[in-house]
């Protein structure tokens, strides 16, 4: 292969995945119940096709083969997470060694084969008797949060070197306290920004335990950075999106990386009366504790306009003072999941990262294309998934242009290792590298995982 885009040395290549969404033996060693399971138990319909998290690819008694998949496909690195109500069944208190097994098995199985095992600390999965405290709305949960932390960096922190507090926090306050797509399914603005604060100090308190205990490894958080897109150079479309992206965005990357909320966020808070309670001893906590290294997750862009006065029924949260989302027409559409594909918005994001943010070291730590249907793309027993292949290099052509300008980025992994499980959208999206039949436990590698394995061993394509 002529290799026209060359990455740095020892760039991450591999992919992500999450422990509610492949690890399957939802009831069994030992494990406690999690959001997920309880939602599932009460609301089965709400899941597409009424397919629950007791139904994945089962990596909880495959993850030998897996990681051997992994090794197969040149991976470099694997990001997954673990499950908080898995180590410490309700949250608090006794470890279960059952899960401590598993996860020195996994952990030591990676590095068996040189793949970086990169931990995630909660991937959206509250264990459900923290939820029936209040879950992130309760200060009482940051602390226990920082406790779990704790006990993993103890547990696992001789061999694991690479550390992440949250996925995507900004997800668990959408879904569960905006826009009901998740449990606890409350539409509430108030407890939604407490949440969000809540989890923040979480995550520097995770960090502050990470540091006292000196592990000789980064932590990072990892974040959904939605590049921002105004529908034209109207100001009251500017201003639209510049409040998009300081609600999405900076109100979790400022206190991750400068250590501070955007004073903007604040007085807007104020003025709405929205401000989550907080204890001013909290700020130094965050203030000193920063990350890392910043995992990066881009899917689709954000086009925003300025508020049309229509009330959408859609959209439960948006005042008059936030914005509208936009259509713009002629957007490149992902025909098979509806997202948008904006291949330039990866770089966009790396060069907000390195302007205003102190280039700080990141690596892209999901994107990804879904598919419905995927068998569709099935030919001689393999996916033939060229638009994947395609959606891939585009994203890492822009990837390696903010390389060329200076940008800090390490790594790149791909959502997902193998289709799995996706919350309410269960398999509607597929997304692996590999399709697994749920029947047998099959794994097929698709077309796209030969062609990264080549990425991968050039270290560019
Ligand atoms: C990411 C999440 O935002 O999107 C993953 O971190 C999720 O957990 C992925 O599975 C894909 O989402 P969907 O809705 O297309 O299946």
């Amino acid at each position: 292969m002529t290799v026209q885009y060359k990455f740095p040395d020892n760039f991450w290549w591999g992919s992500a995945a999450s422990a509610t969404q492949m690890e399957g033996a939802a009831h069994e060693g030992g494990k406690g119940e999690n959001i997920w399971d309880h939602w599932y138990k009460r609301e089965p319909n709400r899941f597409f096709d009424g397919v629950g998290p007791e139904t994945t690819s089962d990596f909880y008694y495959r993850y030998k083969e897996d990681i051997q998949r992994m090794k197969e496909i040149g991976h470099n690195s694997f990001r997954f997470s673990i499950s908080w109500a898995r180590l410490i069944p309700g949250g608090e208190g006794e470890v279960n060694q059952e899960a401590v097994n598993f996860y020195n098995d996994v952990i030591n199985e990676l590095l068996k084969y040189d793949i970086e095992p990169f931990v995630n600390l909660y991937h959206f999965d509250m264990p459900k008797e923290q939820q029936d405290k209040g879950g992130f709305e309760n200060r009482d949960v940051v602390a226990l949060f920082a406790e779990y932390a704790k006990q993993c960096f103890d547990l696992f922190g001789d061999r694991v070197k690479m550390w992440f507090t949250f996925n995507e926090p900004i997800v668990p306050v959408e879904g569960g306290y905006l826009y009901d797509f998740h449990y606890p399914n409350i539409v509430d603005a108030q407890k939604a920004f407490q949440v969000a604060y809540h989890t923040m100090l979480a995550s520097a308190l995770a960090i502050s335990h990470f540091r006292k205990l000196d592990i000789k490894g980064q932590i990072g958080i990892i974040l959904n950075l939605t590049p921002s897109y105004p529908r034209s150079q109207h100001p009251a479309d500017l201003k639209a999106a510049h409040r998009a992206d300081l609600f999405f965005n900076r109100s979790f990357l400022d206190p991750a990386v400068l250590g501070e909320f955007p004073t903007e966020l604040i007085e807007l808070l104020k003025e709405y009366e929205h401000l989550p309670a907080y204890k001013e001893e909290d700020l130094t906590v965050i203030k000193e504790n920063t990350v890392d290294i910043l995992g990066v997750n881009y899917y689709q862009p954000r086009r925003v306009k300025a508020k049309d006065h229509v009330p959408n029924p859609d959209s439960p949260f948006m005042p008059d003072w936030f914005f509208d989302n936009y259509e713009m027409p002629g957007r490149k559409m992902n025909p098979y999941r509806g997202w948008e594909i904006y291949e330039k918005g990866i770089y966009d994001i790396m060069i907000n990262l390195k302007n205003n943010y102190g280039n700080i070291p990141s690596f892209i730590s999901e994107n990804g294309m879904g598919v419905q249907d995927e068998h569709r793309f099935l030919k001689d027993g393999r996916i033939e998934d060229d638009y994947r292949i395609n959606f891939i290099k585009g994203h890492l052509t822009w990837l390696h242009k903010a390389i060329e300008e200076g940008c800090h980025t390490k790594g790149y992994h791909l959502w997902t290792f193998m289709d799995n499980w996706s919350w309410m959208n269960a398999y509607k999206n597929r997304y692996g590298f590999y399709s697994v039949n749920l029947e047998t436990q099959e794994r097929t590698a698709k077309k796209s995982a030969y062609w990264f394995k080549e990425v991968a061993e050039n270290n560019g394509f």
